[in-house]
C-alpha cells in the first residue's frame, strides 16, 4: 500500500519534471532578468476561487512570471499559490519574478510605498520583482479625477525601488509623450511598459519608442479577439482565421500559440491569463518554434487599431 502510494507520488513528481517548460530570460535596463512569458490572472470572482489552484498548475508547468494588481482582487490567493509552491519545494522566492500595480487611487507621492506594503502585505513577499503604475490617469475614491501628476506618483516608484521593496519599477498604458515627459524627468528611468498588444492592436510605434529606449514592453490581452470577449468583434482576427490557421499548422500549433509567439518575436513579454490548467500547458509550450519575418507582416497586416477595452 505505502509503496503503491510512493510510485504515485514518484510518477506525478516525473511528470511535472518532464513537462515543464523552461521560459527564457531578458534583461531590464536595470540588469535584473524577466522571464519572456508571463501568467496573466485578471479574472472574475470565479477565477479569484480557482487562483491559488492556478498559481500551482503554473509553477508546475514552467511559469515563472506572475503579473497581478491590487485592482484585481486576487493578491492574497496569489500569495497562497507562492508559499504552497516554496513550501512544495519546486521553486524558491529568488526563482519568481512577481509584478503586481498601484491603482489609480494611489498616486500621491507618500501614498505610493504604503500601498505597495499592503499589496505585500496580502501576498505574503518581502519584495516584489516588479511594481508598475497601472495607469498615467489618477483618480479620487469616487472616480474622478484626482490631478495628480504622474511625475509625482514616479517618484514614490523610485523611493519603492530605493527601500528595496521593488526590485524593478515601471508603468502601464502610458503613451509615446508620458514616456518622453517621464523619461526627462525621472532619476530612474522606467524598466518596462505594459500595455495591450495583439494581432488587432499591433501598436508598431509605441512598441519601438519603448524599445529603442530599452524599456522592455509587456503585451496584455494578448489573445485579443481570439477568445470571446464582451464586445462585438466584427472588424476582428478570430482564431479561426486562414492566414493564422496556415501558420499554426505549419508548426504543429495552435492559432493562439502563434499569436503568442509573434508577440514574443517582435521582442515583447506576453502575459497570457488562464485558471485552467490545460490551456496554461499550452499557453507556455510556445518555445520550440520561431515565426519568419513575413509571417510576422502578415499577422502585423491584422492591424485595426481595435482594443478589446
Ligand atoms: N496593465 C493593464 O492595464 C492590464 C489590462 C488588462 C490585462 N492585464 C494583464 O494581462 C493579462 C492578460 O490579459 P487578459 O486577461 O485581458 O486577456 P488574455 O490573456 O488575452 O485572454 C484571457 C482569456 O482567454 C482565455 N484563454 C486563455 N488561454 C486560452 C487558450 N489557450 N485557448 C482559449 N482560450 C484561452 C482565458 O480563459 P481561461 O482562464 O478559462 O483559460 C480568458 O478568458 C491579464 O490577466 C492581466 O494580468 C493588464
Amino acid at each position: 500500500m505505502a509503496s503503491t502510494k510512493f510510485m504515485g507520488l514518484l510518477l506525478a513528481v516525473i511528470h511535472v519534471a518532464m513537462s515543464k517548460v523552461e521560459v527564457p530570460k531578458i534583461s531590464l535596463n536595470d540588469g535584473n532578468q524577466i522571464p519572456i512569458l508571463g501568467l496573466g490572472t485578471y479574472g472574475s470572482a470565479k477565477d479569484i476561487a480557482r487562483m491559488r489552484q492556478a498559481i500551482n498548475w503554473a509553477i508546475e508547468a514552467g511559469y515563472r512570471h506572475i503579473d497581478t494588481a491590487s485592482l484585481y482582487g486576487n493578491e492574497v490567493e496569489i500569495g497562497q499559490g507562492i508559499a504552497d509552491v516554496i513550501n512544495r519545494g519546486l521553486v524558491k522566492r529568488e526563482d519568481l519574478f512577481v509584478t503586481t500595480k498601484l491603482w489609480n487611487d494611489k498616486h500621491a507621492r507618500d501614498q505610493v510605498v504604503p500601498a505597495l506594503q499592503e499589496s505585500l502585505s496580502r501576498l505574503g513577499l518581502d519584495y516584489v520583482d516588479l511594481y508598475l503604475i497601472h495607469s498615467p490617469e489618477s483618480e479620487k475614491a469616487d472616480g474622478t479625477s484626482a490631478n495628480i501628476d504622474y511625475l509625482e506618483t514616479w517618484q514614490g516608484m523610485e523611493e519603492a525601488k530605493r527601500l528595496g521593496l521593488a526590485k524593478s519599477i515601471g508603468v502601464s498604458n502610458f503613451n509615446i509623450e508620458q514616456i518622453d515627459r517621464l523619461l526627462a524627468n525621472s532619476n530612474i528611468p522606467p524598466a518596462v511598459n505594459e500595455i495591450e498588444v495583439h494581432p488587432s492592436l499591433t501598436q508598431t510605434d509605441l512598441v519601438a519608442h519603448n524599445q529603442d529606449r530599452k524599456i522592455v514592453v509587456m503585451a496584455y490581452s494578448p489573445f485579443g479577439f481570439l477568445v470571446s470577449r464582451n464586445r462585438p468583434s466584427a472588424v476582428s482576427l478570430r482564431a479561426d482565421d486562414p492566414a493564422l490557421v496556415k501558420i499554426a499548422q505549419k508548426y504543429g500549433k495552435t492559432t493562439g500559440q502563434v499569436v503568442l509567439r509573434y508577440l514574443i518575436d517582435r521582442g515583447m513579454i506576453p502575459i497570457p491569463k488562464s485558471t485552467d490548467q490545460n490551456r496554461q500547458r499550452e499557453n507556455i509550450d510556445v518555445f520550440d518554434f520561431k515565426l519568419t519575418r513575413d509571417e510576422i507582416e502578415t499577422i502585423n497586416s491584422f492591424n485595426s487599431n481595435t482594443s478589446i477595452f
